[in-house]
């Protein structure tokens, strides 16, 4: 595992921006796993900033999003596809074809799960995934179990999520209540992982994932059995 310490948020986003990029110039056809949340913005803002200036080439790249709320339209300022296009894809060179987010419409959320784990697989699997991670562990939606849930699937909200996601919507009773996510298994087949915590509240759950036992109840702290793991982190103010 590797460790990177940042002193504010922009050195943050600056040093995982340095890594995406790295990824896209080694391997112009790679397949990026993205997140959504406030952590990545300053992220994909560094990265926006280097294309325009003509560093960096997104046409060839794939992206596969982690999870997606169900019930939201696309056009919904809270979903995910969104947030991606609003934050990144609209401002970048990367076909909005080869960009993919788990259809949180479906009529049928098993079968998209189940499409979504095909997928990752005919890409042949991600090169490089980007989580952040939320204050009771969870990666992805993967909230605290007592198992740990490995393809994509659909959750039922954790309670201190919907809490903690409250702040994006009119009400807590707009939050939707469920989503679908990649799983465990998904996550952890990914070539590289760079995990990413910003702000003094996620210093305590960043100690338990990283350092405490691999428990399903903390969701990342599984991610201390991948072999290219790299986390990422600003606790100050
Ligand atoms: C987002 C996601 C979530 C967030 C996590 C942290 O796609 O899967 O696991 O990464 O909730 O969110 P922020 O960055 O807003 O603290």
């Amino acid at each position: 595992m590797k460790i990177i310490e940042a002193k504010d948020y922009k050195e943050l986003s600056r040093k995982v921006a340095n890594i995406i990029s790295a990824q896209v110039i080694l391997k112009p056809n790679c397949v990026l796993g993205l997140a959504t949340g406030s952590t990545p913005i300053g992220t994909y803002k560094q990265l926006i900033e280097w294309y325009e200036k003509g560093d960096i080439d997104f046409s060839k790249v794939t992206s596969v999003n982690l999870d997606e709320y169900c019930g939201l339209e696309t056009t919904n300022e809270q979903s995910y596809r969104y947030f991606m296009n609003h934050n990144l894809f609209s401002h970048i060179n990367i076909d909005i074809k080869n960009t993919n987010v788990p259809n949180g419409l479906a009529a049928d959320a098993e079968a998209e799960c189940k499409r979504y784990d095909q997928l990752i697989e005919d890409l042949g699997g991600v090169d490089l995934q980007i989580l952040g991670i939320g204050h009771n562990g969870h990666i992805g939606f993967n909230e605290p179990d007592s198992v740990f849930e490995k393809g994509t699937h659909v959750v039922e909200l954790d309670e201190t999520t919907i809490k903690a996601n409250a702040r994006f919507f009119e009400s807590i009773d707009e939050v939707p209540k469920k989503a679908i996510t990649m799983g465990i298994r998904s996550i952890m087949s990914a070539k590289k992982i760079i995990l990413v915590a910003n702000g003094p509240d996620k210093k305590e759950i960043i100690d338990k994932a990283i350092y405490g036992p691999i428990t399903p109840e903390v969701p990342a702290s599984v991610l201390q059995l991948h072999p290219n793991l790299t986390v990422a982190y600003c606790f100050n103010a």
